[in-house]
């Protein structure tokens, strides 16, 4: 089911900053032949627009707004790769006074936004052939953070609704990718205080383009998801990945 990105077109969210941008620019370097950069606001994606004329096309996506999903379907017809990459990640424990809001926030965007880009999305990548969809989950969706309790509880949630993809969207020929990295250089691991162990958001994008290649379900960027790799491999191959039974 895998595919090169050469000559292929591609959508990602959340693409103006962190490693949703460094996809884009993977992505472009590797020889996609346009990717619609998904931000929130327009002018968001004017330096990419301007660095790559004709090729990075800003596109209007809040994960927030079901509409400007439904919309942003509407306009990006011709997509064959979907990279949901947008997210949010509140610093908050389950025993803090604001969990109840902040596990809401976080599964509206990392959940409920999830949800939509695969409804909107599937039926395009069926009629331009299979494709793939992939969403950027956590190592925090297989074992959970105290400090970043909701959060984790958010990532464990789309990790099993991408499970869920993968299985459903088999029969149209989508492949579904589901990636795991650790602390990553960006903004959100600055928020979050793991800046010191962050690796560079190019190792998520190189291994994504590696998994979409080799139509792989599992990616593992990182030092830190390598390692827990290492632990969950036996268990993803044996009872993930094979083939549910009806
Ligand atoms: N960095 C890490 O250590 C790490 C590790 C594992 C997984 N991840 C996951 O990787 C993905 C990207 O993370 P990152 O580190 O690049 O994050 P980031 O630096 O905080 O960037 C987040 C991106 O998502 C966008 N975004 C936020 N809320 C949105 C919404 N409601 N609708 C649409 N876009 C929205 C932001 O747009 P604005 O600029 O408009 O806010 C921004 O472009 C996330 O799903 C995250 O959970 C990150």
């Amino acid at each position: 089911m895998g595919f090169s990105v050469e000559n292929r077109i591609a959508l990602v969210t959340g693409a103006n900053r962190g490693i949703g941008k460094v996809i884009v620019e993977t992505l472009l370097a590797k020889g996609a032949k346009k990717v619609y950069v998904g931000v929130r606001k327009l002018e968001a994606g004017k330096e990419l627009a301007d660095k790559y004329p004709g090729k990075a096309v800003p596109i209007v996506i809040d994960l927030n707004d079901r509409t400007t999903i439904k919309a942003a379907a509407a306009q990006a017809k011709d997509v064959e790769l979907v990279v949901n990459n947008a997210g949010i990640a509140l610093v908050s424990k389950v025993l803090d006074d604001n969990a109840f809001e902040t596990l809401e926030q976080q599964f509206q965007v990392n959940v409920y936004g999830l949800l939509a880009m695969a409804q909107a999305f599937a039926p395009i990548l069926k009629t331009n052939g299979g494709g793939a969809f992939a969403q950027l989950n956590s190592v925090v969706s297989l074992k959970s953070f105290g400090d970043v309790g909701t959060y984790s509880a958010s990532k464990a949630a789309s990790y099993s609704v991408t499970q869920s993809l993968r299985e459903q969207l088999a029969g149209q020929g989508t492949l579904v990718v589901s990636v795991h990295p650790g602390p990553i250089a960006t903004d959100m691991a600055a928020d979050a205080g793991f800046m010191e162990i962050a690796e560079p958001p190019s190792l998520v994008a190189e291994a994504l383009v590696k998994a979409v290649a080799n139509g792989e379900f599992h990616v593992f960027p990182d030092s830190m998801a390598r390692q827990m790799w290492g632990a969950y491999e036996g268990f993803a191959r044996n009872v993930i990945e094979p083939a549910a039974s009806h």
